[in-house]
């Protein structure tokens, strides 16, 4: 088998941790007998540095022709005075935009003995495992109209939460088909008490009920879907939800786990497919050799998995990334008795891991 890997490294520790995902990615593929080709294309303030835009015309044509792509992560201060189209996160945005990315996966789990690193009670994030089914190319992140103006009360700003029920129901459908696969529970998060979009949106996910019967589904507003985060994570299994709401909910799970610095991604349309850490660029700690790289390493992970249909080398690496774990920490995960080590080491570890793991 032959697969095509386009890696968008960015900014800030974006390519750092991409430099050590792209290690496992060959590793594990090497094992599996895959004939991998790397490609490589601009995108964020590094994007915007060399060509003035943030997401070239040839950055989205080469992302097109690939079977996955790898992101790092984008934007950093250096551009936060670039106006809202010039800015780096536009590129991302471009990118789930031009790959029509309407599905994005951010499992949220804790590896065994990981409890030590979340700052909340080991007895409440212990055995989590969870997973947010964010809609990712609509909602109020591209509702129109929007834009900002001037009235007779001063500067105004607005932005329009919209989905129709074909948007709906195709994220709705993402939700069911992996709560199939996991412990058949649907949460289906919005704020259906206000607004009408989401009194839409909890309609047609309930219509589409009936045709998964052996789905649990449930519903929650966004507030109290926050609070059962963080109170009892255990109880959520599949998670449903908008864009925004879902920005929002995915960094609150990332934190059960420890760390952002552990939380992967995957972004899913019909055609194409994205893989990226949910972190952000850090752009405090890049280029020190302080970053995690198992977000990104977990998210090459997850390539295996939905890309390449090989379940089981997303299984070993995240057995790898396990045992690993037991005795060799990054910085943002530091715990007594284990090793911490750098961006790079850690890299190294999983793939000796991997390798030691026959
Ligand atoms: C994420 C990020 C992005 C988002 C930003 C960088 C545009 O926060 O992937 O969660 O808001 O979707
Ligand atoms: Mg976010």
């Amino acid at each position: 088998m032959r697969k095509k890997v386009l890696v968008m490294a960015g900014d800030g520790i974006g390519p750092e941790v991409c430099r050590e995902a792209e290690k496992v990615l060959k590793a594990a593929a090497a094992k599996a007998g895959l004939e991998l080709t790397l490609e490589e294309a601009l995108v964020g303030g590094a994007a915007l540095d060399a060509t003035g835009h943030p997401l070239p015309e040839e950055s989205l044509v080469k992302a097109k022709g690939v079977d996955g792509v790898l992101l790092g992560a984008v934007g950093g201060p250096k551009w936060d005075r670039q106006p809202m189209d010039l800015r780096p996160e536009k590129g991302l945005l471009a990118l789930r935009e031009g790959l029509e990315l309407f599905a994005n996966l951010r499992p949220a789990r804790i590896y065994g003995g990981m409890t030590d690193a979340s700052t909340l009670k080991p007895e409440v994030v212990e055995d989590t495992d969870l997973m947010v089914v964010r809609e990712l190319t609509g909602g109020i992140y591209f509702g129109q109209p929007r834009g900002m103006g001037h009235t007779d009360r001063g500067r105004e700003a607005y932005n329009t939460m919209r989905y129709n029920e074909q948007e709906i129901e195709r994220i709705a459908r993402i939700g069911f088909d992996i709560a199939g696969k996991r412990k058949k529970r649907l949460l289906s998060v919005d704020k259906a008490n206000v607004l009408e979009v989401s009194a839409l949106w909890r309609e047609v996910v309930t219509e589409l009920a009936p045709q998964y019967p052996d789905i649990q589904l449930e519903h929650m507003y966004v507030d109290n879907a926050a609070m059962q985060l963080i109170r009892a994570p255990k109880m959520i299994d599949t998670l449903v939800t908008s864009n925004l709401f879902g920005d929002i909910l995915s960094d609150a799970a990332a934190m059960l786990t420890g760390s952002i610095g552990m939380l992967p991604s995957a972004s899913l349309g019909k055609t194409h497919a994205l893989y990226e850490p949910v972190h952000g660029s850090a752009p405090n700690i890049a280029g020190l050799d302080l970053a995690n790289p198992l977000a990104a390493i977990l998210s090459a992970a997850m390539m295996f998995r939905y890309t390449f249909d090989l379940p089981r080398v997303d299984e070993a690496i995240n057995r790898a990334v396990q045992t690993v774990l037991a005795e060799y920490r990054t910085a943002d995960i530091a715990a007594p008795g284990k090793t911490t080590v750098g961006c790079i080491h850690m890299g190294d570890l999983v793939v000796q891991a991997l390798d030691k793991a026959g």
